[in-house]
């Protein structure tokens, strides 16, 4: 038997026969990225169900070099949870591992294995009368240890914070098979570093989350929301003050949409109404969530629209009056995203800027995207209350995706990138880095920032095993 063969073997005597898979057509599923940008191979996939099994695959991984992809949902949009096509590395995928396996009332936490979904997790704090706020497009499918290792961010972090804010407790296996655990749902401990924090935003590098322990929040009694005709991007940035000012913690999402984002998200829908008269050229989501009545709150959003109308930034509004409005305007907002894959041939910039200068980088990168493909549609969209936009040109409906991104796709990536670096920005606000961005690094990252995550990675992970490829620069 050779290695590889070996290691199947070892493999299905710890996760069981049909929980190791080895047919390219099996495997498949697996290999490939949620966005199919990336496809390639792997020894096998292996399920785990619980942390000892985790715990054993890395063992014999470790003392075999055998390298280790860690998988949550594959709902990565930087080619984070695929191995590339060299087919030296194991997918260790943690979907078996779905228990809740706590909720704790009294303490205001959830406990929980890395395989849960999102939704599973929000239905859990759900069902226990409380709300777990995290909120992002792909619920349905990716899975909290994905959540914590690409620190997730979404459409609620204005209020409540990305993964990072809203986790207490960690499991992680570590490359050589120990069992770090920080489960204790503590919201003081200053028992030197805060360990746990290192496993966030790590992306499957540093060791493979297991479990964690999540903070729960009130579950809101009522939910108010508009979507709200404005000028431009700097006029979002003084309706958000202004929010700010008259909503106070109720404020819980400000989303700006281009029109071409909304155009194409109605058409993908099946040619939809967009909410606006006229489909204007930018809008905001505005959304105030609070555990007091519904009147209260709707007076509070009017409060701010007519403010924003005062001021002269706000010239329409659409509010929603009913669930079923509420729902529309959200899947509006969610399908942006799945719309942009389906038409294919859009360079995704997911960058940060200090809100103070959000403005400007939209419209000196939109300048720039349009002197180098003039006939690129702007899907400009995301969380403009936290700085963070979803900047992503996208083909003409008649150019090719392919010739548009083979073109295109670095011309527009570096310029929009080193754009966003010179407002203070950063080139990956929430989706990581991934195998897409690694490189980019080497450009925007001090040699000081560098040397500390190689020095950091090389500590837990000697000898390279753990997600490969992934997050750090190729050169070293
Ligand atoms: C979103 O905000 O919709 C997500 O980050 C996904 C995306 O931009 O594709
Ligand atoms: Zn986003």
């Amino acid at each position: 038997m050779n290695l590889y063969e070996e290691t199947i073997s070892a493999l299905k005597a710890i996760v069981g026969d049909p929980a190791c898979i080895v047919e390219e057509i099996d495997t498949a599923p697996y290999t490939t990225d949620y966005r199919k940008l990336y496809k390639g191979k792997a020894i096998a996939v292996v399920f785990p169900s619980s942390t000892d099994q985790v715990s054993q695959v890395m063992s014999w991984c470790f003392s075999h070099n055998i390298k280790v992809v860690p998988q949550g949902g594959n709902t990565s949009l930087m080619g984070g949870a695929v191995p590339d096509e060299t087919g030296d590395a194991i997918i260790l995928n943690l979907r078996r591992m779905a228990q809740i396996l706590a909720v704790d009332k009294l303490n205001d936490t959830m406990t929980l294995q890395a395989g849960v979904t999102l939704s599973s997790a929000r239905a859990a704090a759900d069902e226990a009368n409380r709300l777990f706020p995290l909120r992002i497009g792909s619920e349905g499918s990716c899975q909290i240890g994905g959540n914590l290792a690409t620190n997730a961010g979404g459409t609620a972090v204005l209020r409540y914070g990305n993964m990072r804010d809203l986790v207490l407790g960690i499991e992680a296996v570590l490359p050589d098979g120990r069992i770090y655990s920080s489960l204790r749902g503590l919201r003081k401990d200053n028992t030197g570093y805060d360990l746990k924090q290192l496993f966030v935003g790590s992306e499957g590098t540093l060791g493979i989350i297991t479990a964690a322990v999540l903070k729960l929040m009130p579950k809101p009694q009522s939910a108010s929301a508009a979507f709200v005709a404005i000028e431009n991007p700097a006029a979002a940035i003084e309706l958000l003050g202004l929010a700010k000012q008259l909503s106070g913690p109720t404020l819980t999402t400000f989303e700006l949409v281009s029109a071409d984002a909304m155009t194409l998200v109605c058409e993908y829908l099946g040619g939809v109404k967009p909410p606006l008269a006229d489909n204007p050229a930018w809008m905001v989501l505005i959304e105030l969530t609070s555990t007091g009545p519904q009147d209260a709150l709707d007076a509070s959003l009017v409060q701010v629209l007519e403010a924003g109308m005062e001021a002269g930034l706000v010239s329409d509004a659409a509010i929603a009056s009913s669930l079923s409005d509420l729902q529309a305007f959200w899947r509006l907002r969610e399908e942006i995203s799945d719309a942009q894959t389906r038409t294919g041939g859009s360079v995704k910039c997911d960058v940060s800027v200090p809100l103070s200068h959000i403005a400007e980088f939209v419209d000196k990168a939109t300048t720039k995207v349009k002197s180098i493909a003039p006939a690129s549609r702007m899907i400009i969209y995301g969380h403009m209350g936290d700085g963070n936009v979803h900047f992503n040109p996208l083909r003409a409906a008649d150019q090719d995706a392919k010739s548009y991104l083979t073109n295109h796709y670095q011309a527009i990536s570096d310029a929009v990138d080193s754009i966003a670096h010179s407002f203070q920005g950063s080139i990956s606000a929430e989706h990581g880095i991934g195998v897409s961005k690694r490189d980019d690094l080497l450009k925007y990252k001090s040699s000081v920032e560098l040397d500390l995550m190689w020095q950091i990675k090389n500590s837990l992970d000697p000898k390279g095993l753990l997600n490969p490829k992934k997050v750090l620069p190729s050169i070293a």
